[in-house]
């Protein structure tokens, strides 16, 4: 028999709760998911928390563990001190339904929300050819399990309820970062739409969303970092502004296909999800050298090698 380990425990639902102490045997090999399990078994049958797969596969078992956000299951209690004691909360950045269960419902608004994939014309289901090496570029976001542990961490939602109806979140950053990597896919306004209506803005590339995936998908270095400066090297493309300084906006909305059906998208998706009064960043937050203030990146590790390829690193060199 396994000795006895501390635990507190939040215990209530929408109309509050507090944390409990329990004292629960932990045998060696055992993770967090293990004692919540004993604990059911035993003293408080009636402690509700979600899981499935017991394999960090579902991404059902999200929690907080000691304040971090954390897979239950995947959290071994060996990473404590021997007489530390464990502090296991609900996810902080959703509505509490009881005990460790969380709404989540917020993530499957912004799910619908996010554009899909857009087939390519004249190809029929079947015949889409892909070269391995477009496959292997988006392969690591794919790995997503949906744990929505990046979501609940993000301070721009994590601590602003009012933001929710404006940003998506990174999960969805890094779905528009696939979709926009995908060879076969149809529209080429991703990054736009994902900076416009998706609220990429309000992402200050803090990496704390990187820092707890448990799939470790380099989601500020790949996915939004990348998108985030293409849309603004798009933006301070001398061409476009040649363009926009010759024709006139309404001549440049007209003539540019994509445009109207994105913002008829995103009206719809208002419709259905949300209320009207929506606040929509529609720029990108750069400075007057068309550069974006990304002196907030404070983490220490290394990204790994950017999926849209070796010719950018950032921060980009001013221009001349
Ligand atoms: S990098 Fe952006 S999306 Fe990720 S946690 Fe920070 S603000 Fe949120
Ligand atoms: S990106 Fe990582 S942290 Fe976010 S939902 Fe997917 S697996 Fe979880
Ligand atoms: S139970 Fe499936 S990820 Fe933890």
């Amino acid at each position: 028999m396994g000795a006895k380990r501390q635990f507190k425990v939040w215990r209530g639902d929408e109309t509050g709760g507090d944390l409990q102490d329990y004292q629960v045997e932990v045998n060696e090999g055992e993770v967090v998911l293990d004692v919540i399990h004993r604990l059911q078994a035993t003293e408080a049958p009636d402690l509700a928390c979600r899981w499935n797969c017991k394999a960090g596969k579902c991404g059902s078992c999200s929690m907080e563990i000691n304040g971090m956000p954390r897979l239950g299951c995947m959290t071994r209690m060996s990473s404590f001190e021997e007489n530390e004691t464990v502090t296991v909360t609900p996810l902080r950045a959703f509505p509490v339904i009881r005990d460790l269960v969380t709404d989540v419902s917020f993530n499957y608004e912004k799910a619908r929300q996010t554009p899909s994939f857009a087939p390519p014309a004249g190809v029929a289901p079947g015949e889409y050819r892909m070269q391995q090496v477009d496959v292997e570029r988006s392969q690591e976001f794919r790995k997503c399990i949906e744990c929505f542990l990046c979501q609940n961490t993000c301070h721009v939602v994590r601590d602003h309820e009012e933001n929710k109806k404006a940003f998506a979140g990174p999960r969805f950053f890094i779905r528009a970062a696939e979709l926009d990597m995908h060879p076969l896919d149809a529209r080429e306004d991703r990054k736009e739409y994902a900076q416009a209506s998706m609220g990429m803005g309000y992402c200050n590339i803090t990496k704390c969303c990187t820092e707890v995936c448990p799939e470790h998908i380099k989601i500020t270095d790949n996915a939004i970092i990348p998108m985030k400066e293409r849309v603004v090297d798009r933006r301070y493309d001398p061409l476009v502004w040649l363009g926009r300084k010759i024709f006139r906006r309404d001549q440049i909305e007209a003539g540019t296909p994509g445009v109207d059906a994105v913002s008829k998208e995103h009206e719809v998706g208002q419709g259905v999800n949300w209320h009207r009064e929506v606040p929509q960043p529609q720029t990108a937050a750069v400075g007057d050298d068309g550069r974006l203030p990304i002196s907030e990146i404070t983490f220490d590790k290394a990204g790994g090698p950017s999926p849209f390829g070796d010719d950018l690193t950032f921060p980009l060199p001013p221009r001349a």
